[in-house]
Formats: structure tokens, C-alpha cells, sequence
């Protein structure tokens, strides 16, 4: 496991951008595993940047994202197709049709999860996974339990997520209370591992999912077990780290 400890938000989207970069330079037809949320948008924004000064070419490139809100079609703007479009694929010359999320309008759980593992195998797995992390540990919608969800399944959105992720939506009430999500073992096949996290509200969690015992009660533990794992944090998410002297 590898940790960059970023000056902060900025210092710590460049440099992950720049990872991105370069893993699209050796691989142009990159398979880029992504995900939204607060925490990668400074690393798309600086990603538009690194492609208008013409130093990353999407043209090969393609893109599964981890999740979408079950019910949410690609032109409301919470799903998270709209954010993707919105914050990378409208801005760079990424090809749309192999832009890929899950079909949140599938109101067959069954069929939307099998079509999305599908996917992912035809496009030759994963080469590097974009995470967040929940503050209850969670990424993708994998949330705390007493399993780690293997493939892609439908997710009945905890309390805390669906308050968590209130702010953008108008009410709480309106918050989806389903999704479906990569399961553990897709994001695990991911040959490259980039998990961001930021702020005070991270620390907790980042401790318990790098440094706690590997549970499915904290799904991010996991990624202890993937060699090729690289955290990108700010010194508020790391502080509980640091206070234990582990870094
Ligand atoms: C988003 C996702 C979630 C988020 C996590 C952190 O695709 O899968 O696991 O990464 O909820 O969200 P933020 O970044 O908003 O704190």
C-alpha cells in the first residue's frame, strides 16, 4: 500500500489526476474504474485540465462506474451518469458509448446487475478504480454488514448514506432508497487501486479501512488485501492515523 499524504484537496487531486495520466499514457485503451461523490471532483476537474493542455488523450479510453441510484435516469441530475457527464465525459474526448454505469432505469434488479457484470468482463476488467469512501467505510454502496457483496447487486441504502448524501437533493424524501453497485469482488479484480479521502469526517473510517481488522462490517477494509493500492488523503482524513503513530 502506497499513501500520499496531500497538502490538501488540491495538492491531492493533482496528483491523483496525474496517476490517471499516466496509467491512460502507458495504456491508452485504459478500462478506468470511476466514481462520484464529493471527493474525485477536484481529480476530474484537474483531469479537464490535463486533457486541454494536451496531456491525456480519452480518445481509447473506457469507463465503468461503480454505481447509480436505482429509479434515476440519465437526465435527472442526481444520477450519477448526469455527474459524470457533467464533471468529465461532456469536458474531454472520452467516446460516450463506451462511457458505462449501471442502468438505474432497469426496474429488473436481477437483469441490471447481470448486464453490468457482463459488462465488465466483456471490456477486459478493470485496470484502475477511482473509490471514495463512506464515513461508515463503505465504497461503491457496499455497505457495512455481515457479507461482503460479491458482483454487482441492488443495494437498500442505509440511514446514514441516505442523510449523508441528502445535501444534494432538495429533501431527504428524495433521496433514492436503492441503488446498484459494483460488489467487492469487481472492485477487487481492479488491477489498480485509487482510494481518495478527505476531511475530518474520512479519519475514522480511513483508519478502520486500512489499519482495522478486514470485516465486512467496514467493506473498505478489503482493500488491505489488493497489492496495488494506493490512498490519496489530506491531513484531516489522515489524522486519526497519525494520532495512533502510524504514519
Ligand atoms: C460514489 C460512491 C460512494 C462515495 C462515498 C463517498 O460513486 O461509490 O462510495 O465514494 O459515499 O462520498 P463523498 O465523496 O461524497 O464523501
Amino acid at each position: 500500500m502506497m499513501i500520499y499524504q496531500g497538502k490538501d484537496y488540491k495538492d491531492l487531486s493533482e496528483k491523483a489526476a496525474e496517476i490517471i495520466a499516466a496509467e491512460v499514457f502507458m495504456k491508452p485503451d485504459a478500462v478506468l474504474g470511476l466514481a462520484t461523490g464529493s471527493t474525485p471532483i477536484g481529480v476530474y476537474e484537474e483531469l479537464v485540465k490535463l486533457y486541454n493542455m494536451g496531456r491525456i488523450d480519452f480518445s481509447k479510453v473506457t469507463s465503468v462506474n461503480l454505481d447509480e441510484y436505482k429509479g434515476l435516469s440519465p437526465e435527472n441530475e442526481q444520477s450519477y451518469r448526469y455527474f459524470m457527464n457533467h464533471y468529465l465525459f461532456d469536458h474531454v474526448n472520452i467516446d460516450k458509448s463506451r462511457t458505462y454505469v449501471p442502468n438505474g432505469l432497469e426496474e429488473d434488479s436481477q437483469k441490471a446487475c447481470d448486464e453490468y457484470n457482463q459488462l465488465i468482463e466483456s471490456v477486459g476488467g478493470i485496470d484502475l478504480q477511482v473509490l471514495g469512501l463512506g464515513g461508515n467505510g463503505h465504497i461503491g454502496f457496499n455497505e457495512p454488514g455481515d457479507v461482503f457483496d460479491k458482483v454487482t447487486h441492488c443495494v437498500k441504502l442505509t440511514e446514514s448514506t441516505i442523510e449523508a448524501n441528502a445535501r444534494f437533493f432538495n429533501s431527504k424524501e428524495e433521496v433514492p432508497t436503492e441503488a446498484y453497485s459494483m460488489g467487492i469482488q469487481n472492485i477487487m479484480s481492479a488491477k489498480k487501486i485509487l482510494l481518495i479521502a478527505t476531511g475530518e469526517r474520512k479519519a475514522e473510517a480511513l483508519y478502520q479501512a486500512l489499519y482495522g481488522p478486514i470485516s465486512p462490517k467496514v467493506p473498505a477494509s478489503i482493500l488491505q488485501l489488493h497489492n496495488q493500492l494506493a490512498v490519496f488523503a489530506d491531513p484531516e482524513a489522515l489524522s486519526v492515523i497519525k494520532e495512533k503513530g502510524l504514519l
